[in-house]
């Protein structure tokens, strides 16, 4: 059996990993997630799990609980709360998505994302040397700052554009754990791999962070006039969740030490004006699109994230990892699950 750890478990990724490690039954799961932004109904969610039995505190708060035979078990706990613990359980590897997130999500945290974000990595690469643990450490395409002209490759230096923001703050911290990391890696014993994913989308993925795909969906259902950022010229891969699972539990297996891996699909490069039409086509709304400025939406302090689009043949040729999934398809599935959700 395999003792495996998800941070932010019950995140729109994490959710996805979970549920791929757990259709392979020599896995043992145990998810740490504070759900500050998870995006689904827990108790639903552990129901839709096809393992029964599943438990909440006795007052009826969910704070921990198993599923029967302890196959899936979590702490509703921060990352920081949970390593502080005197005695810890082995895990042969952890899997850290853990963090805040997204355009607008990270904005009320701008000033405590470095200490916040650099206090986890450190908690868990500790752990994980301590007991030869392999940690798969989640990062961001936003590291690149740009690339050039919006071409990203592992290779590349990164750029640190001199615009101050909260977003910045997350992309720098990013960097700053990566670094450190594989410093680690490289001096003192630790086994761990990198993944900065570009555009995730797909079923779950919530509007809250302020994601594009779920806000135009959430506009055209409503016959609401869709909002374009800009002028919309803003490059991105957008990348289907299950896609990016495959591609994250494929470093886990096969990816090298101290090693960053793109994970991003270059055939579902588009810009934002382009997924608007896109997503306007898939169903029928009287939405038309409408062109603003993010800051009179968000205040002064919102960045629109530099064009990126990843260069990904490291993962290719490396790990074999192919995405599936088109653009049109993952509209297609977001929007079913958006539709889904409102039925229930
Ligand atoms: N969604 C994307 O497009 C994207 C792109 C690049 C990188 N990432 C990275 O992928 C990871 C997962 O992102 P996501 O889109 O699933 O976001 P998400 O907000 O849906 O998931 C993050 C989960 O972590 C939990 N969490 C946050 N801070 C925590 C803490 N300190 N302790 C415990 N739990 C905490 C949240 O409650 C949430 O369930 C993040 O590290 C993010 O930076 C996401």
């Amino acid at each position: 059996m395999k003792r495996i750890l998800v941070t932010g478990g019950f995140g729109f990724i994490g959710t996805h990993l979970v549920e791929r490690l757990l259709a392979d039954p020599k896995n043992i799961v145990h998810v740490v997630d504070n759900l500050s932004t998870s995006p689904i109904d827990v108790r639903q969610y552990l129901r839709g799990l096809s393992y029964q039995g599943l438990i909440g505190g006795s007052d009826g708060v969910l704070r921990q609980g198993h599923v029967e035979g302890y196959v899936f078990t979590f702490d509703i706990k921060s990352v920081r709360d949970y390593f502080a613990q005197e005695t810890l359980p082995h895990y042969d590897q952890i899997y850290h998505l853990a963090s805040v997130v997204g355009p607008v999500g990270v904005l009320k945290h701008g000033g405590n994302i470095l200490s916040e974000m650099v206090g986890d990595a450190y908690d868990i690469m500790n752990y994980c040397k301590r007991f030869g643990t392999r940690l798969v450490d989640i990062s961001t395409s936003e590291v690149y700052g740009g690339g050039r002209n919006g071409y990203c490759c592992e290779t590349d230096s990164m750029i640190v554009p001199p615009k101050p923001s909260a977003r910045l703050e997350y992309a720098v911290a990013k960097l700053a754990c990566e670094v450190a990391l594989i410093n680690q890696c490289n001096t003192a014993g630790l086994k761990a791999s990198i993944i900065r994913p570009f555009n995730v989308a797909g079923p779950r993925q919530a509007t809250a962070g302020g994601f594009v795909l779920p806000r135009f969906i959430k506009q055209v259902l409503a016959n609401e006039p869709i909002t374009v950022y800009g002028d919309g010229s803003a490059v991105r891969a957008f990348t289907d969740v299950r896609d990016i699972v495959d591609g994250i539990v494929r470093v886990m297996a096969l990816g090298k030490n101290a090693t960053v891996y793109n994970i991003g699909n270059p055939n579902n490069k588009t810009n934002i004006l382009d997924l608007a039409n896109r997503v306007q086509r898939a169903v029928t709304t009287t939405s038309q699109i409408t062109f603003v400025n993010p800051k009179d939406l968000w205040g002064p302090a919102f960045e629109e994230a530099s064009d990126k689009y990843p260069d990904a043949s490291r993962a290719m040729e490396e790990l074999q990892w192919q995405p599936k999934a088109g653009l049109n398809s993952i509209i297609a599935d977001s929007i079913a699950y958006v539709r889904a959700a409102r039925r229930d």
